[in-house]
């Protein structure tokens, strides 16, 4: 059974990104203080670097069955798929509730201090609508997943794909707004 056809997942235009150099002067202890928005980024990156091992080792054993699925191997991929599914679920929603926070906390108090940081708040705004279509996307296929194991390749493609996105944004928004964040004493 081929996966289904699906249409393209969502990206952006990197060179359509507003830019502020309004805090590039900003002094290193106010920079310091907003680099701890890149830590938690970063704990993000390692359980998505995670969450891509464990789901392409099991779409590498889906393709390894080849023709000949036998009931026994069928079981394990099954097995396996919904600890992979699983796992993949939990960091999805943390990554999801991230944005959240940022959209409802974050981005506000950043727009109150500095008005001029309005077209960077709203460009982060539409990435983060495009961040849950594909989180979105990716739960549909988790529900698919668990019903025919073989599509953990799709999952894996989808993975990999949310993995691009996010380091993108995430980079984006560091090169941002960590300065302001510090610069303006909001906390992370
Ligand atoms: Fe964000
Ligand atoms: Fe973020």
């Amino acid at each position: 059974m081929s996966p289904d056809p699906r249409p393209p997942l969502p990206g952006w235009d990197e060179d359509a990104r507003p830019r502020t150099t309004a805090y590039d002067e900003v002094d290193a202890a106010a920079r310091a203080r907003g680099d701890h928005l890149r830590a938690i980024h970063d704990m993000y990156r390692d359980g998505l670097a995670q969450v891509a091992d464990v789901v392409d080792a099991v779409a590498v054993g889906a393709q390894d069955l080849g023709a000949a699925r036998e009931a026994v191997q069928r079981l394990g991929l099954r097995a396996a798929a919904e600890q992979a599914g699983s796992f993949c679920g939990q960091l999805c929603r943390a990554v999801d509730a991230h944005h959240r926070i940022e959209d409802a906390v974050l981005y506000p108090a950043l727009r109150g201090a500095d008005p001029g940081l309005g077209p960077v708040l709203d460009r982060l705004d539409e990435e983060h609508v495009v961040v849950h279509a594909v989180l979105v996307r990716l739960d549909e296929t988790l529900v698919e997943v668990a019903r025919r194991p073989e599509l953990v390749t799709v999952l894996a493609e989808e993975v990999a794909h949310l993995r691009r996105l996010l380091e993108s944004h995430f980079r984006y928004e560091e090169e941002q707004i960590c300065a302001p964040l510090g610069a303006h004493g909001i906390a992370v």
